[in-house]
């Protein structure tokens, strides 16, 4: 190889140069970008699993009304009579009249069901219903 053809080899690399040096820094600031975004939504992730306690799901009783009742009636009948009985006395499951257990122990085991006894509702119930039911439940007269 001569001189010249070294230069003429030379010649066009180091035109290049600058051009790559901008591609690197280029590449460099979308790396940057790229680990800001992944971190932010990580960050974001992290936020979502912060997952609500199912006592999270309790809404405080509101004044139990004829209507709440009725409500709580047709959700009853759709989604636990199979097992509580259609009119609350019992079946598979207890006997839910003079129900002693708290509003929020009933909210409790609507969204997460008993092992092996019965099915939790989390999926299929939210908040406003199991409000419904527990004044449905309220509603069931005591008594001999
Ligand atoms: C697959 C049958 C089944 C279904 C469906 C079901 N339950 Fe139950 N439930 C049971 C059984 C069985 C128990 C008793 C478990 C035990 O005491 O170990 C129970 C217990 C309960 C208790 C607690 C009673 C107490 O004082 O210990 C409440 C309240 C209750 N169920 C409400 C409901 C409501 C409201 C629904 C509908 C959203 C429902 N259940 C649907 C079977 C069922």
């Amino acid at each position: 190889m001569t001189a010249a053809h070294r230069e003429a080899a030379g010649g066009p690399g180091c035109g290049r140069r600058p051009a790559f040096g901008a591609a690197l820094a280029a590449a460099l600031a979308l790396a940057a970008a790229y680990t800001l975004a992944l971190g932010l939504r990580r960050h974001e992730a992290a936020a979502s699993h912060q997952q609500p306690t199912p006592e999270a799901w309790f809404v405080a009783p509101t004044p139990t009304s004829a209507l709440l009742v009725k409500a709580g009636r047709a959700l009853f009948l759709s989604s636990c009579a199979h097992c509580h009985g259609a009119d609350a006395t019992g079946d598979e499951g207890p006997d839910l009249h003079g129900e002693e257990a708290s509003d929020r122990y009933i909210a409790t085991i609507i969204n997460r069901g008993i092992k092996g006894e019965m099915p939790s509702f989390r999926k299929k119930l939210g908040a406003a219903d199991i409000v419904k039911l527990t004044a449905y439940l309220r509603s069931l007269p005591v008594g001999p």
